[in-house]
């Protein structure tokens, strides 16, 4: 009998899929799985369905000896020691593709927020601190005419790139190897200085912690803005607080953070950073589809058939 550790609840019809080829260990607290009882419950494990809240390093992986699959209920997947798992003979799967949509269509939301100091209105309307319409209150920035600055171009981005027709917004990217049409592809330089809007879109590594430091942000324009889907670390959260607090960038929007869930203090009192708690991919629908796949990867691994989206890098 296989057993599938679950280290969050997932929608009924997820769990069925587990449930019909094998036994659902579900872990029913609350938030993310304490270490020590990742280890403790992964000790029997056959698969891990994980979310990017578990750290799935080599003492866990020593820890499950029978261990043959993790498959992550996300795209980005630096919550796991890849080449730890690998060695161990273990698969690694993500869910791409499925939160695309979902992703690119928060991150012009956030775009829009930012730009036009939705979050500050709300707020001054809820405090009673709006005393009317005035012609010169709260203006933003105007869409039209912009470069939008994609730091990476994989599928995410270029569902952004889509939708920056819509909004008369030209694209600019970095990538090492992929192109993309009627865009301009530029250094991560070029693109820092000459960009109205920067969007980072690159996974977490190594090479890419603190990319967008405090040497990067001085090369942006101060009208610019900064906006951040993907992974915190990529921001050197101190250093973008200190900019924002002395108006070197116009604002910065943020999905993620370094130490989730806490949030650099230096960036919680300010009107011109846009705070969200990780919502990127949070839609019934994305999040749903999500599960999904995870669990078609745990059903095709311990069926002896190949995943539908294993981490090959
Ligand atoms: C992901 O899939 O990596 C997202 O951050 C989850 O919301």
């Amino acid at each position: 009998m296989h057993r599938i550790l679950v280290t969050r609840k997932l929608p009924s019809s997820v769990t069925a899929k587990l449930e019909a080829i094998g036994e659902v260990d579900l872990y029913a607290g609350e938030g993310a799985m304490p270490p020590d009882e990742l280890r403790a419950r992964a000790a029997e494990a056959h698969a891990i369905v994980s979310m990017l809240t578990e750290q799935i390093d080599s003492r866990l992986l020593d820890a499950a000896p029978q261990l043959k699959v993790v498959s992550n209920v996300a795209v980005g997947y630096n919550n796991i020691d890849v080449p730890a798992a690998r060695a161990r003979g273990v698969i690694v799967t993500n869910t791409p593709d499925v939160l695309t949509d979902s992703v690119a269509d928060f991150t012009w939301a956030l775009i829009l927020a930012i730009t036009r100091r939705l979050s500050e209105g709300e707020r001054a309307v809820r405090s009673g601190a709006w005393k009317g319409w005035a012609f010169d209150y709260m203006l933003g920035t105007e869409l039209r005419g912009k470069q939008l600055g994609l730091i990476g171009l994989g599928r995410i981005a270029k569902a952004v790139a889509a939708r920056a027709a819509a909004f008369g917004v030209k694209v600019a990217y970095t990538s090492r190897s992929a192109t993309l049409e009627n865009a301009e592809k530029m250094s991560l330089d070029r693109l820092l200085v000459t960009s109205d809007i920067v969007s980072v879109h690159v996974p977490l590594t190594p090479e890419t912690k603190h990319l967008i430091d405090k040497k990067a942000i001085a090369r942006m324009k101060r009208s610019a803005y900064l906006i951040n889907t993907s992974r915190g670390p990529v921001i050197d959260e101190a250093a973008l607080a200190w900019a924002l607090e002395h108006r070197l960038l116009a604002g910065a929007a943020l999905d993620v953070y370094e130490q989730e869930p806490i949030v650099h203090p230096g960036l919680l009192g300010l009107d011109n950073a846009l705070l969200i708690p990780h919502l990127g991919s949070g839609t019934t629908e994305t999040r749903t589809a999500m599960a999904d796949l995870a669990a078609e990867n745990v059903v095709a691994v311990l069926s002896g058939r190949p995943p539908l989206t294993p981490i090959t890098a």
